[in-house]
This record gives structure tokens, sequence and C-alpha cells, in this order.
């Protein structure tokens, strides 16, 4: 199936079974805002514990904080968004659409690469056994031709965006022949910036009333309480603060569902060290956070990292978690080595002292920072385009008897038991329902009495509940149950007094942690 189709199925997907709905869909919806349903919500609180845990429970030097939404101005002023947080924009007189201009010049550097991969891919299947992966990309003229035309088109892209060149933007847009894919023409507007923040009144009399922001990133709300932090919970360099929240940008190409969304959130961590060891931390830091992806079991294949050549004006070196989603890699999360360039510039613009008293060496300084920044919605996208399979049951040749199921690891599913009586008769349902009140403090719990039991188990499938029991007869009988596993759809029958201990030690969290 074409990659772009599998995705609307996806997407539509999400919203029929109560993961994620348009915003105020009621009235046709908010671009590029979206609400999380009964099932998308346990998801998302799943992934944010599964990352919380990984960060402030199994490191003794990373602790928590919840700052405020709304910040002192002056923030983002310091932090550099009110000058240089902005988005260069192109618009097409013919179509009316407006672009980001970085974005119509990545997409070609994208298409390169997939032509190169296209060579790869036909050349592996001719060759077979035989082929020689890097041999081939030395020498095919084709591909050879393509990296050239790759690597000067990234030169020219990262020297521009360093330089904020706008008027050199739209030359390479106009000389790459890059076309409006509405209308088709390359009748452009000459580049411009555009300020992504959003902004508001925050006071009672329109003179009285400040201009505020909603923050864009969550980071600056870490960095104006590090003093507080440092001084109330007595930390000693190297240590990190942990913050899960909400941000908000006002992209103006908000693609893809909820990969690029206007209201959004983050989990970021900002790890205070020593000056000098920075690249250290920057290098097992990003160890770490590749083994946190890679124990979810999606497959190393489908992660890379991406090394910024352009760097963030606070950056000495960043660097990107890919995944490969059906639109291609894209990232996930960013790891950057920030210097001190965010305490610093709050020390300057506050006039207030932010700085580390180093006992060891008799010396203050200003610590330097290490930022591991990952979407919530993002990760979910990641996760759900992952799990979401559709599997052909059917044993006959020519015949389909399809079924979605979300292979969810155990530990995120939003339902991780579901408690199915066979009948609605017999004592069946209060037996089913006795079972369930004793399982219910441990883990998300459903019961379903509706449709029959091969219906409910694809109801169950398609949210990825990894587990299912039947309470029949039989259980009546000798206190067993049947326990249907999502993956295999294999079924067992096992005692009501184990099932407990059984399914809680499979969909603890603490067995993604333990992999850490
Ligand atoms: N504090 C650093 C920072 O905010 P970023 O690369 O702009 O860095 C970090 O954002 C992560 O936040 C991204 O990797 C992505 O997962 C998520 N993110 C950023 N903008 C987003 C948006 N508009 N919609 C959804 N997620 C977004």
């Amino acid at each position: 199936m074409v990659q772009e189709d599998i995705f609307k199925k996806l997407v539509s997907h999400c919203k029929e079974y109560g993961f994620v709905f348009p915003s105020s869909e009621l009235y046709d919806g908010l671009s590029a805002v979206y609400d999380y349903g009964q099932n998308g919500v346990e998801l998302k609180n799943n992934i944010k514990k599964y990352w919380w845990d990984s960060m402030v429970l199994l490191n003794e030097e990373v602790v928590g904080l919840d700052a405020a939404i709304f910040m002192h101005p002056t923030t983002w002023k310091a932090s550099g968004h009110v000058d240089a947080f902005n988005d260069p924009l192109v618009d097409n007189r013919d179509s009316k659409k407006r672009y980001r201009a970085d974005v119509l010049i990545e997409d070609k550097l994208a298409k390169y690469e997939e032509k190169i991969a296209k060579e790869v891919a036909k050349a592996a299947k001719r060759f077979g056994e035989a082929f020689d992966e890097q041999q081939f990309l030395d020498t095919n003229p084709r591909v050879m031709a393509n990296r050239e035309k790759y690597d000067q088109l990234n030169a020219r892209f990262v020297k521009a965006m360093n330089d904020t060149d706008l008027a050199e933007l739209k030359q390479i847009i106009l000389d790459e022949g890059i076309n409006c894919p509405v209308s088709g023409t390359a009748n452009w507007t000459d580049v411009r910036q555009f300020n992504l923040m959003f902004s508001t009144e925050m006071g009672s009399t329109a003179e009285g009333a400040s201009k505020i922001y909603l923050r864009p990133e969550t980071a600056q709300g870490i960095f104006v309480n590090y003093l507080n932090v440092q001084k109330t919970g007595r930390m000693k360099l190297p240590f990190g603060i942990a913050q899960i929240g909400k941000a908000f940008r006002n992209e103006i190409v908000a693609r893809q569902f909820i990969f690029r969304m206007r209201e959004f959130e983050q989990m970021e961590l900002q790890y205070f060290v020593k000056p000098g060891s920075e690249l250290k931390f920057f290098e097992s830091w990003k160890e770490r956070r590749m083994k946190w992806h890679l124990a979810l079991g999606f497959g190393e294949e489908n992660y890379r990292f991406h090394d910024h050549d352009k760097l963030a004006h606070y950056a000495n070196a960043a660097t990107d978690v890919e995944f490969k989603f059906p639109f291609g890699f894209k990232e996930v999360e960013g790891i950057h080595s920030r210097t001190d360039f965010d305490l610093a510039s709050h020390q300057k613009f506050s006039g207030k002292k932010i700085q580390y008293f180093d006992p060891e060496s008799n010396e203050s300084f200003t610590p330097f920072v290490v930022e591991t920044s990952i979407g919530v919605d993002r990760m979910f996208l990641q996760i759900i385009t992952a799990a979401y399979t559709e599997e052909n049951l059917s044993k006959e040749a020519g015949k389909e008897d399809m079924r979605v199921v979300l292979k969810l690891p155990p530990a995120l599913a939003p339902v991780k038991l579901a408690v199915l009586p066979l009948t609605k008769k017999d004592g069946l349902p209060e037996k089913a329902r006795k079972i369930m009140d004793t399982m219910k403090f441990d883990f998300n719990c459903q019961y379903e009495e509706k449709d029959s039991i091969g219906r409910r188990y694809r109801r169950q499938d398609a949210i990825g509940t990894p587990y299912c029991i039947t309470i029949d007869h039989q259980t009546m009988e000798d206190d067993t149950v049947t326990i249907r596993h999502r993956d295999t759809m294999e079924q067992e029958r096992v005692a009501v007094n184990s099932l407990l201990d059984t399914i809680k030690e499979k969909v603890d969290i603490k067995t993604l942690l333990k992999k850490l």
C-alpha cells in the first residue's frame, strides 16, 4: 500500500477509536489543534510516565518542575525568541498558498535522497547477495550526480539559513525549479520572516495591560528556575531539571496531523554541567535517549541521528533523533548542547547573578547546559504509526479477512485488560465484574458484554489491548478463564487467582524502564 494511504488510514483510525479528534470539531475544527479522546489520553499519559520515570525516577541527579505557561515578557527577549524565533515564509501568487521557504528546500533535498535510495534498492534487487552497497554508492554515475546536487544544494541552503539571507533562499527556490504543489507555478513572492510566538494581553485595563507570550518551549521555565531548584534542592553539578508541559507556536505550515501543531506538549530536560564537559554529556545523552526509543521495540532500522549543520543561535552541537514515518525520516526529538547562552542571557537581562559555586575548585561560573527535548504528540504519532498493523487472517488464497491491530508495547496500551463474559446470562457477567473489581486498582480494565466474542476481540485489537479474558461456563466450575494474547491471538486457560500478578508484571511501565 502507498505510504500516504497508510497515513490517511491511521488518521481515521485515531478518530474512529477515540484516540485523536480535531479540536472543536463541532465548529469544523481549528487548524493544527487536536483533542485526545478516551484512548488517546491514556496512551499520552503512559508516554509521559515512561519519559518522566526514566528521567526523574531512574536518575538521582534529575528532579522535576512544573513552571507556568505565562512568563515575564523579558524572558523571551533574553532567550532570543522575540528577535529570532522566526520562520522564512514565501507565498505563491497564483494559488495564494503560503509555505515555509526552508521546508520547500528541505523537501527538494529529500527528493535527491529518495532518488539515491531508489537506485540502491533497484541495484540490490538486481545483484542479490553479491551487492556491495558502498561500492555502488561510490561508483554509480546516477547516484554520484544526485549526491553532488544534494551536497551543493545543502551547502548553499545551510549558508543562506545561517546568514538569514532571505533573498538567497528565494533564489535557491527559483534555481531548483521548485513549484507550488497547488498551482504548479514558480510565481513566488519575496521570502519574509514571521515570528512564531502567540501573544496576548495580561491586565484588566487597556492602558495597564502588557503584552505577554504563550511559551513556545518549556525550557525557559527551567532556566529561570535554575537558582531556585539548585539552592532549595542543594543540587551539585552535574544535575538535571525535567519538565512536561504545553508549548504554543503559530506554525504556518501545519501539516501531517499531530506532527506539527499549534498547541502541543513537550518533555524537556535541561542538564547543567561544568563548562568544558558539555560535549561529553551531549554524547552520553544521545546514547541514553536512543536507548529509550529502542526499548519500545519498534526496530533499530527505523531510527537515526541527524546531526545539524545549521546550529541554533544558542548551540555548539545539536542532533535530532529521527523516526521513519510514512512520509519519511523526521525529527521526533532534539538534543542540543546549549552552552551557557540561556543562563548568561537571563543573568544579563535580569541583572541578577545566576552562577554555580563549585566547592571543589572554589570557583563560581555559569553552568553549561545539555538539553533533550521531545514532543509528546510527535512521540504519540511515532508510536501509533509503528504499532498500526493490518493483517489478513484468511487462510484461503485470494480471500480477505482483515484485522487491524495496534501492536503497542503493553506498558503504553490505553487498556491493559478486557474482561469479556461469553454470554449475558448464567451469572457470567456478575463473575466477570467480580474479577474486574480485583484488577481495576492495578491497571486499566475494560468490561464488554455486547456482540460476539470475535467482534469484541477485534475492537480490543484496534485499540491495542494486550490481553482479553473470557469468562465462560467452565469459569463457574473451576475458577479459570481463557486469556487471549493480542499479537499471536493464542489462547490459554489460566487460574483466576494467578491473573493479577501475571498481567501486572507484563503491563507495568517497569518492563520498559528495566531495559534502560
Ligand atoms: N527547547 C528546544 C526546543 O523546543 P525544538 O526542536 O523546537 O526544540 C523540540 O522542539 C521537540 O518538540 C521537537 O523535536 C518535536 O518533537 C516537538 N515539536 C516542536 N514543534 C512542534 C509542533 N509544532 N508540533 C508538535 N511537536 C513539536
